[in-house]
Order: C-alpha cells, then sequence, then structure tokens
C-alpha cells in the first residue's frame, strides 16, 4: 500500500492510552501519522508521547500555526482520518458540525474518508442523543467501528469499550480506496450456510452467518479486485460493489459455483456447505405422526463442491478451503485440516474452531491458514475483517 497520510484524532476518554497503539501501528506500516488530540485528551495521555510515537508535532491549539492555516491544512492534507476514541462529547460536536477545537476543524476541512471509534459508558452510548448522533454520522459516510462489550472503565460492564487497535487500524485502512493492490483481479467468495428443504416450512441448515466469507468479499474489493460473492442464506449485507448470486441449496451453490469460478483467479468457499440433504422433499407441510413418537429421515451426500473445483480446475488458480472444527486440541484439529486439504486438494485451509458460543455469529474469529504440505503459513486474530485482510496477504504472498 502507498503511504498515507493520516490524521489520528484522539478525543478525552481513558481509551485514550490505546490509541497510542493505533498511532504505533500507522507509523509501522509506513504511514506519515499526525496526531490532533483534544485538550482533554493530553489529560490522559502525554503529549510528548504522542510526538514520539507519531514522529510528527501533535496539534491540540487553533492558535498555534496560524501563519501556515493549520487548522486547515491538517484536514485538506489527510487521506485519512480516524478518530479515536470518540467520546460522546466529540461525537455530538461532529454531528452539529462544531469548530470549537482543532479537531473539530481538521474534521470540517477535510474530505478525506472518516472512521470513528466510540468509547463511552454503556448509559451514554445507549442515550438517545448519542444513538440519534451516530445516525447522523452514518448517514454521512462516516464509518463507525464498535463500541465493543466488556468491562469498561469503573466496575461497570457492556457495550462501550472501545475497538482494539488492530481492528481499528485494519477497518481504516480497509476504507482506503489507494490499498488497491488486488486490481485487476478477480475473487469469487462463497459465504453463508446452505439450507436442504425437507418440506415448504423447514430445512436442515448451519449456524453460519456469513460474517467471515462477506468479510473476504469486503477486503478484496477495498483492494481492488472484481469480486463476485455467492451468498446462502446470509445474515448480514453483502459490501457495495460486489456482485451476488444468491443460492440457498447445496446444488444451487455447487451450480453457480460452477458457472462463476472460470474467471476467478481466487476461489475462497468460505461457506458452510451441507455435506447431505433430504433424500425426499415432500411437496406439503409434514405432519406430525400420532402413530409413532420418532420420525427418521434418510440423507443422500451432497457433491464436495471444494474437491470438484479443485480436481477440474482448468486454469492458474489460487482456491482457499475452509474448515470449522469443534475439536478443543491445537495439535488435533492441525491433523485433521492436514487431512482434509489432501481429500479436497485445495490450495490452502483456513482452519477455525466453532463451537456453542465460538466462531458463528461472532464478530470476531482466529484462525490458522496451512497450505497443500500441511505446513502452517500464518494466522490471524480479530475482527473478521482483520482476519480476512491477512487470509488475502497471506495466499497471495504465497504465489
Ligand atoms: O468437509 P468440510 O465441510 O469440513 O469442508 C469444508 C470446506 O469444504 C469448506 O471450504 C466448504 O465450503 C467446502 N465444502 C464443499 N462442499 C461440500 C462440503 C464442504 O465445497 N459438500
Amino acid at each position: 500500500m502507498t503511504a498515507l497520510n493520516v490524521v489520528v484524532g484522539i478525543s478525552g476518554g481513558i481509551a485514550a492510552y490505546k490509541a497510542v497503539t493505533v498511532v504505533r501501528q500507522l507509523v509501522l506500516a509506513g504511514h506519515d501519522v499526525h496526531v490532533v488530540a483534544t485538550s482533554n485528551a493530553l489529560r490522559f495521555i502525554g503529549l510528548p508521547t504522542l510526538e514520539a510515537v507519531s514522529r510528527n508535532p501533535v496539534n491540540t491549539d487553533i492558535y498555534e500555526g496560524v501563519d501556515e492555516v493549520r487548522h486547515v491544512a491538517v484536514g485538506k492534507a489527510a487521506n485519512l482520518i480516524i478518530v479515536a476514541p470518540a467520546t460522546a462529547n466529540t461525537i455530538a460536536k461532529m454531528a452539529t458540525g462544531q469548530a470549537s477545537d482543532f479537531l473539530g476543524n481538521t474534521i470540517l476541512a477535510s474530505s478525506a474518508p472518516i472512521l470513528i471509534a466510540p468509547a463511552m459508558h454503556t448509559e451514554m452510548w445507549q442515550n438517545v442523543a448519542t444513538v440519534a448522533n451516530i445516525e447522523t454520522l452514518r448517514s454521512r459516510g462516516i464509518q463507525i467501528i464498535g463500541p465493543e462489550s466488556g468491562p469498561l472503565t469503573g466496575r461497570d460492564s457492556g457495550p462501550g469499550r472501545m475497538s482494539e487497535p488492530s481492528d481499528i487500524v485494519a477497518a481504516a485502512l480497509n476504507m482506503v480506496a489507494s490499498a488497491r493492490d488486488l486490481a485487476g483481479r478477480t475473487v469469487l467468495v462463497t459465504a453463508g450456510g446452505t439450507r436442504e428443504p425437507l418440506d415448504p416450512v423447514r430445512f436442515i441448515g448451519n449456524r453460519s452467518s456469513g460474517k467471515q466469507g462477506v468479510a473476504v468479499a469486503t477486503a478484496a474489493a477495498a483492494r481492488g479486485a472484481s469480486v463476485i460473492l455467492i451468498g446462502a442464506n446470509l445474515e448480514v449485507p453483502a459490501p457495495a460493489g460486489v456482485r451476488v448470486v444468491e443460492v440457498s441449496t447445496t446444488l444451487e451453490l455447487q451450480k453457480a459455483v460452477v458457472a462463476e469460478s472460470a474467471s476467478a483467479d481466487l476461489v475462497v468457499m468460505a461457506a458452510a456447505v451441507a455435506d447431505y440433504r433430504p433424500a425426499e422433499t415432500a411437496q406439503t407441510k409434514i405432519k406430525k405422526r400420532s402413530d409413532s413418537s420418532t420420525l427418521e429421515l434418510r440423507l443422500e451426500e451432497n457433491p464436495d463442491i471444494l474437491r470438484g473445483l479443485s480436481t477440474n480446475r482448468s486454469r492458474d488458480q489460487v482456491i482457499v478451503g475452509f474448515a470449522a472444527e469443534t475439536e478443543p486440541d491445537d495439535d488435533v484439529l492441525l491433523q485433521l485440516g492436514r487431512a482434509k486439504i489432501s481429500r479436497k486438494g485445495c490450495d490452502f485451509l483456513v482452519l477455525n474452531r466453532v463451537g456453542w458460543t465460538e466462531g458463528f455469529a461472532s464478530d470476531r474469529n482466529t484462525v490458522v491458514v496451512i497450505d497443500t504440505a500441511g505446513d502452517r503459513v500464518g494466522e490471524a486474530s480479530g475482527s473478521k475483517l482483520s482476519v480476512a485482510h491477512r487470509i488475502l496477504d497471506l495466499v497471495f504472498a504465497a504465489r
């Protein structure tokens, strides 16, 4: 990615201490970082810390650098603005376009994409005033990450924690179109979970929300790829700028994959696909039986789409499979992954653990990526979007 001019706005909340890590990660990634701190932010963290870590002067006072019209210049030069933490007060000021401090001026003077990471106590986050202000910012195209739920500054706990710095950095960089390292490539992603109908009202399905697959599509599109997303019963909206093919059953997914995969340089099979489907689908609702307390269902095997795709590929194509396993032991999980990649014939396998509380509906994920030799090529942990970027980095770097 080309180096960006990034403004990190810091407002006065205790999460300001984590903003130092946001600045540090951006600097280490090669970006030119300009901190704009409110005077209250500087009650939580030291100005020398921010200047040392950002390697640039910190802006706080509108009446400094007046000769160079700095209160406007900083915002105009920015390619990206991150406000972390964004307090309830700063959010309210942004929503009403106030320019009472350097941060307000910078935001008003800029046309750069803006990401804010709210952090406050739960009551303040859920207050109707804050809810309305967030809605206003969202309607203006400002992106919001978090807040997450968890322990807050006092003894309280709930929604209000600032998102993790690495997640903020990943989400912010994702917004910037200059990260177009996949321009000219076509990426096909399957996401969601298939449903196999038993009758017109019931199906056999799984708990996949489609979030990880949609995150891969989002990341690939942000990096300039032409993306086709085959979505099976997605519970999350598809990203803008992506061609979506909606399917429901495994056989529909197979048909769509066969039709769409020829043009793809990379295929990411993130969908949770049913291995079996009902041998018969009733045309009317199956009635409760009065003669028996059990009901037997006969299932037949579905085609393995990933294996078919991997063995029949006609061109130089990278194929990535996913393996969601409930196995608790890391070594055994890896063994399962090794057996699976050799069975499926794909180039990489993304292994993650799922369970009653892990994996599916969560916004976070932890994965290990292995190659055909069964070696770990990398791992990732964090928001599903940051995991998606890491998967793309790993599979493209390894080619
Ligand atoms: O065998 P298992 O379901 O664990 O394999 C998971 C991987 O295989 C995923 O990438 C999934 O999309 C793919 N798959 C498939 N066709 C099936 C079952 C799984 O393509 N019938």
